[in-house]
Order: structure tokens, then sequence, then C-alpha cells
């Protein structure tokens, strides 16, 4: 703790900023010499003491302040006697004041030195925005940290892969609920939104996710009809706490920015897009529809094969809501400006945007500051475009990340470490939320 400036001549009010403190929960010096700390009572207690002491200083020793102050000194203790009850009247208000001081400090220290920030969910709360993460089924079965960051931390889930067609319907007319049932009742009890992630994932790039039944199908009227059978049921069982759908994931090329030719586009034609956006409408009329799209996340040829195909879906009679910006930042991330770009021309089409799987996996070891830069980045674009309204990371910590798998374990590309401490990253999130970028 900084010593009191004893007789400074720096205004007290100046000296004693109330409320310009940082983001330090403890007791910090300024420059100047001046105490502040987190807490209003502490800076109030000390404004008390410090302007005691002035006024101790000026009865002794008047010469040297203010006419202002030398006016009231000599108003209220004109004499040499009265001078000398000043001094005494301040010493008791000082001792006073000491007591009051430690009595703040003793007290309330505890309270306000382990006091967390703001969660991100109340921050994101504060912005009218959702912040998510991806949930997988066994962590919230059984790792204590994971459930408590988890629920601390988000407000929004979105089942990382319970609620896939792999996983819900292995088996034409067959369901296994339980996973995906265990994360809702999770979201329940916390009070988060649900992503329904995802109803129809055909592209086969880097996983397949429509079962074999499905490609296997011995005609187009029996796969249209798996596809629809699929997304009554799951829709069915979700609507009540399932707020928004990724309808359809990735219908464009991983790498080009065409439709993707995959089993079911190639014998349906995109025409499944539309009944599927159509169907899930009627069934829950109440939720917003999305198309989750990868890597077009920047202006380029598949953010503009994805327009273009939207614009399609649209008038052929698709009601899309929005656009899931995945936003896997595999190839590195994009500027503010580049996002803002990309999101802006979805809202001249009307259509809200969504940052649905966010990572960025470090692309060399040691790069947390620039990985931290580009999480806040993410974060200032979204805020700054109105129809940017959630973003949700792919997992929040290095201990489960998908790219553990994919890249190997040193891209550590969450906010919090395998010890779940947070990262730079979360930090710089945080601040985002915050308005401090
Ligand atoms: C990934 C999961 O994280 C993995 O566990 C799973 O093996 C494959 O799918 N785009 C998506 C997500 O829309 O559903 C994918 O999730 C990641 C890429």
């Amino acid at each position: 703790m900084s010593m009191i400036p004893l007789c400074s001549t720096v205004p007290t009010s100046r000296q004693i900023p109330g409320g310009a403190w940082g983001r330090s929960w403890g007791w910090t010096a300024r420059e100047d010499g001046a105490l502040f700390s987190a807490w209003p009572g502490v800076d109030l207690t000390i404004a008390v003491l410090d302007s005691l002491i002035q006024w101790s200083c000026l009865c002794e020793n008047p010469t040297g302040k203010s006419p202002q102050e030398m006016k009231i000194v000599t108003k209220l203790f004109s004499s040499r006697l009265q001078q000398k009850m000043c001094s005494t009247y301040v010493v008791t208000f000082f001792t006073l004041g000491t007591v009051l001081l430690f009595t703040a400090c003793s007290d309330g220290h505890d309270d306000y030195d382990t006091r967390s920030p703001l969660s991100l969910r109340e921050l994101a709360d504060g912005r009218g925005i959702l912040i998510g993460s991806a949930v997988g089924t066994s962590s919230i079965a059984h790792d204590m940290q994971y459930i408590d960051t988890l629920a601390a931390e988000f407000s929004s889930i979105t089942p990382e892969n319970a609620m896939k067609w792999s996983a819900t319907e292995p088996e034409h007319g067959s369901y296994t609920w339980e996973n995906a049932d265990s994360i809702v009742a999770f979201a329940t009890a916390y009070n988060q939104a649900i992503r329904g992630h995802t109803l129809v994932w055909p592209n086969e790039f880097a996983y397949k996710d429509t079962p074999d039944y499905v490609s296997n199908a011995p005609d187009a009227e029996t796969m249209q009809r798996y596809i629809d059978d699929h997304i009554e049921a799951v829709v069915n069982r979700y609507m009540d706490v399932v707020d928004r759908w990724d309808v359809v994931n990735e219908p464009l090329e991983t790498l080009g920015s065409e439709l993707d030719q995959n089993v079911i586009t190639a014998t349906l034609g995109e025409g499944w897009i539309v009944r599927a956006f159509q169907q899930v409408r009627r069934l829950d009329p109440s939720a917003k529809l999305y198309l989750n799209e990868s890597l077009a996340e920047r202006p380029g040829e598949k953010h503009q094969g994805l327009l273009t195909l939207v614009r399609r879906l649209i008038s052929a009679g698709a009601p899309i809501d929005g656009i899931g910006l995945q936003s896997h930042f595999l190839f590195g991330p994009p500027s503010i400006d580049q996002m803002v770009e990309v999101m802006r021309d979805w809202e001249t089409l009307g259509l809200d945007v969504a940052i649905t799987e966010l990572d960025i996996p470090e692309r060399q070891p040691g790069e947390e500051e620039a990985q931290a830069t580009s999480y806040g980045n993410v974060v200032a674009a979204c805020l700054s475009v109105e129809t940017c309204r959630e973003i949700t990371f792919w997992g929040f910590t290095d201990k489960y990340s998908w790219l553990n798998s994919f890249l190997g374990p040193e891209s550590r590309p969450l906010l919090f470490d395998q010890n779940y401490n947070p990262k730079p990253a979360y930090f710089a999130v945080h601040a985002a939320l915050v308005g401090q970028e």
C-alpha cells in the first residue's frame, strides 16, 4: 500500500479518482502517489482522510494554500487558540478515519479481492448477443471444471455432435436421443439457449454425417423421405428448447465456391435444401433458420458463391433467416474490415449472421498474443454489425478441441488452456465485449 501524500499540493479531487480505477481488485498507487482501490468505499475513506490531513496542514501552516482555502480557514479558525482546536478536531477525525479505513480494508478485502470480473455471458447479455460454446456429451458428464466454466461463462450451447444425424438416427426410424437429451438438460438447468446443430450435413469432405442408409437409398424418393422423416423427428423432439437451427450445413464445396455435389445434392438437386427450410419453418415457426457454411468469413470466391446460392434458394422459397459463419480460421484469421464487409453483405440481403464455430489455432507455438488479438477482432467485428447477434466458439478449453486430433494438441485454439486457466484469448474476448478494443 502506498502512502497518502501528506500535505500534498495536489488537490484531493485529483488524487482520488473515484471510479477511474482500472481492472485491478486490490490497491493501486498512481504515479502521483495517490492511492486508489476498486472498492468505492475504500476510495471514499481515503478521500476523507486525505482531506483531513490537508485541513490539518492548513491549520498549522496556511501558507502555500490557495486564497479560497485560506479564506475558509481564517473565517472558521481566526485565533491561534481556535487553530489549536482545529488541529485537535482534525487529529480526532484523522484517528476515526484511520479506524474506518482499516475496518473497510479488513471487512471488505476478502470480498473484493476474490470477486470475479463479469463473466463472458454477463457481458454478452449486456451487449445483447449470445456467447456460446460447442459441447461434448462426455465432458458435461464427468468433468467438474468443464461444467463450472461452461455454466459460468456461456449463455448458449451448440451440441458438438449429439444432435447430428449420425448421432440421433443411425438407422432409419431408430432414434438415439440420450446424448442430445443430456445436453439439453444441462442447458436448461443453466439457463442457456440451444443452437440445433445440424439437421442435414451432406458434404463429406472431412467427415461423413449422413448415415449409409441415406447415401444408399434405392431411389430419389426414398432418399427425400429419409430426409423429411429425420428433420421431422429431431425438430419435433427439440423445438421447445432449440431457438435456432442449422438446417443445412456446408452446402458448398469445402475448398470451392460451387454447390457441393455430395450424394444427396447429386440425387435430388438443390431443391432438397429449399424443402428442408420450408419443412422446419412449418414445424417450428418461431425458430430462426440458418444455413451454416465453412470458410466463407472473408470476401472472395466462396463468399460470392454463397451469396449466389442463398439468393437463389430464397427466390425458390426457402425461408432462410440467417447465415452461420463457422469461423474455423485454419488458414489464418480475416481482418475486422473483411469480416464486417462480409456481414454487411448478408445484412443487405436482409439476413442475420452468427459466428457459429469459432476457433483460431496457433499456427506457430507461442502465438498466444496474436491469437488473442484475432479473437478480439472477431468480437469487435460482430459487435459493430447490428445483425450479428451470436458468437459461438467450437469448445472453450484446449483440453477438448476437435483440432487436437485434426491439427495436433499444439494448435491450442481456444480461450482456456488444458487446465482451464483463461488465456490471453479469453481476456481479449472479455475486453472486446466490454468495448475496450
Ligand atoms: C466436428 C466435431 O467437432 C468433431 O468432434 C467431429 O468428429 C466432426 O465434426 N463443421 C461443423 C461441425 O459444422 O459440426 C464440425 O464438428 C466441425 C466442422
